[in-house]
C-alpha cells in the first residue's frame, strides 16, 4: 500500500514534469532544471495592506465581513472597476513591474487558552528573501500559445469561505496546508500538494516547527466571455478530468468553458513558531489556529484575484517559456523598491494586537 502510494506519486510527479516542462526537484529559482516548452512564473508580491475590504465578494462594503491580507497594485479599493487596472496604479509590490494585479486571502489567527486572539505573522516565502510577507504567485502554462492570458477587468474567486468539511478531492485537492516539521521550510521533499502526510486540506493537528504554508489553486478553464460571474467562480471551471494538480495543466476544458487560461496558484507562509507551546493550546489537545473567517477547520480557505497585468505582458511571459523569475520579457523590481508600495488602511482597526474577538465574525 505504501509502495503503491509512493509509485503513484512519483508517476504523478514525472507527469507534472513532462506536462509543464518544470523539474520540481530542482531549486525553484531562476536557472537550472527546466526541460520542455512550458512556462512557469514563480514570484513574490509583498503585502500592500492588511484590512477588512473585499472588492470582489463585498464590493463597496466597508468594513467587509472578515480580515484580508492583500498584495499587488495600489489601485486596491473597496470597489474596483471592470476597466483595465494597470493604468490606475502608480506602483505594485510584485517582483515584476508589469504586475499590478491584486491578490488576497484570509489571515491566520492564534487563539490562546485564555480566549484572546493574535494574528499569526506571515513571512517571506522560500527563495523570496527581502519580501515583506505577502503571497507567492505561480502562473503555469503547458507550452507556448496554449493558454490565453486573462483580459483587463477579469477577476475570480476560488475555494469557499463557508466550507467546514472536506471537498474529498484527495490528491486533486485545490487548497491545502503544508506542515513544515523543521526550520527553513524543511521536512518534506515533495512539491506542493503531493506530500501524503504533511499536506492536508485541513489545518494541521500538530505543532509545525517550521511553520504552516497555505496553497490555493484556481481553475484553468474560462468561458471565454465573462470577466466575472455572480459568485465570481462560474465563469471558470476545472478540466473534464477534474481539478488539476499544481503545474499539471494538461486537462481538456469542457465545451462550456473552452478557453485554457494559465494555472494560477497562491502560496502563503505563516510563521507559527511563536505559538507552538502546547501549554497554551486548547486543553482538549485540538489545534489553536483559525482563519480570519472564524474557521478553525481550514477547509474554508479561499482566494481572490483581480487581474492587472500591463497590456499583453502576461501572455508574452507564458508564450516565451518564462521560468520562475527568469523572464527577459518582464522588468524586475527588487524588494527594497516594491516594498515601498502601500495602500492606506482606510478601515483602521486593530490588526496585530491581542484581541478579544475576530473582527467581523462574531467569533
Ligand atoms: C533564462 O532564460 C533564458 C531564455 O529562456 C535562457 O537562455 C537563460 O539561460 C536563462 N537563465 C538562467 C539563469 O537560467
Ligand atoms: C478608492 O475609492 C474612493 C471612493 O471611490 C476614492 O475616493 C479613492 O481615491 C480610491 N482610492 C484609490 C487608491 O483608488
Ligand atoms: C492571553 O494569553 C496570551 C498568551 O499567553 C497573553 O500574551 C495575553 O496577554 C493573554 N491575554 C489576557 C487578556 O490575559
Ligand atoms: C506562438 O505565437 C506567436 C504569435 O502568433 C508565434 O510567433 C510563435 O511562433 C508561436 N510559438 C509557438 C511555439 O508556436
Ligand atoms: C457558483 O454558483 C453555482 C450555481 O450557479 C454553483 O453550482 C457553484 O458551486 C458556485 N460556486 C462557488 C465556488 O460558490
Ligand atoms: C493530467 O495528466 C495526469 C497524468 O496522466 C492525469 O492523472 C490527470 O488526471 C490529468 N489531469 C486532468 C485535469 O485531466
Amino acid at each position: 500500500m505504501i509502495w503503491a502510494t509512493i509509485l503513484t506519486l512519483s508517476a504523478l510527479m514525472s507527469n507534472a514534469v513532462a506536462q509543464s516542462g518544470v523539474d520540481l526537484d530542482k531549486p525553484m529559482l531562476g536557472g537550472g532544471g527546466r526541460i520542455g516548452p512550458g512556462a512557469m512564473l514563480r514570484f513574490g508580491c509583498s503585502q500592500v495592506v492588511i484590512e477588512r475590504l473585499d472588492p470582489l465578494v463585498n464590493p463597496a462594503m466597508k468594513p467587509s465581513t472578515h480580515m484580508h491580507q492583500v498584495v499587488g497594485g495600489n489601485a486596491f479599493n473597496a470597489s474596483m472597476p471592470y476597466s483595465d487596472i494597470f493604468p490606475l496604479t502608480t506602483c505594485n509590490t510584485c517582483h515584476f513591474l508589469e504586475d499590478s494585479s491584486n491578490y488576497w486571502t484570509a489571515n491566520l489567527y492564534f487563539k490562546a487558552r485564555n480566549g484572546s486572539y493574535k494574528r499569526v505573522p506571515q513571512i517571506a516565502n522560500q527563495f523570496n528573501d527581502g519580501d515583506n510577507a505577502g503571497i507567492t504567485l505561480y502562473y503555469t502554462s503547458g507550452a507556448a500559445n496554449v493558454t490565453t492570458a486573462f483580459k483587463p477587468g477579469f477577476r475570480m474567486y476560488t475555494g469557499d469561505a463557508m466550507r467546514r468539511t472536506s471537498e474529498n478531492l484527495g490528491a486533486q485537492m485545490q487548497q491545502y496546508y503544508r506542515c513544515f516539521t523543521s526550520p527553513n521550510f524543511g521536512g518534506s521533499p515533495y512539491p506542493p500538494g503531493a506530500d501524503p502526510k504533511l499536506d492536508t486540506d485541513y489545518l494541521p493537528n500538530q505543532a509545525c516547527a517550521g511553520g504552516i504554508r497555505s496553497n490555493i489553486i484556481f481553475p484553468i478553464c474560462w468561458d471565454g466571455k465573462n470577466l466575472d460571474s455572480p459568485n465570481h467562480s462560474d465563469h471558470v471551471a476545472h478540466p473534464i478530468g477534474g481539478p488539476s494538480l499544481f503545474s499539471q495543466v494538461n486537462g481538456t476544458c469542457p465545451t462550456t468553458h473552452p478557453v485554457k487560461i494559465p494555472q494560477l496558484m497562491f502560496e502563503i507562509m505563516w510563521d507559527t513558531t511563536a505559538f507552538n507551546n502546547k501549554d497554551d493550546w486548547p486543553e482538549d489537545g485540538s489545534q489553536p489556529f483559525l482563519l480570519s473567517t472564524g474557521d478553525s477547520t481550514g477547509y474554508g480557505q479561499h482566494a481572490d484575484y483581480v487581474f492587472g497585468w500591463k497590456d499583453s505582458s502576461l501572455q508574452t511571459a507564458m508564450d516565451n517559456g518564462c521560468y520562475l523569475r527568469n523572464c527577459t520579457q518582464l522588468t524586475e523590481q527588487p524588494p527594497k523598491i516594491k516594498n515601498l508600495c502601500q495602500v492606506p488602511d482606510t478601515v483602521r482597526e486593530n490588526v496585530d494586537g491581542w484581541m478579544t474577538a475576530l473582527p467581523g465574525t462574531g467569533v
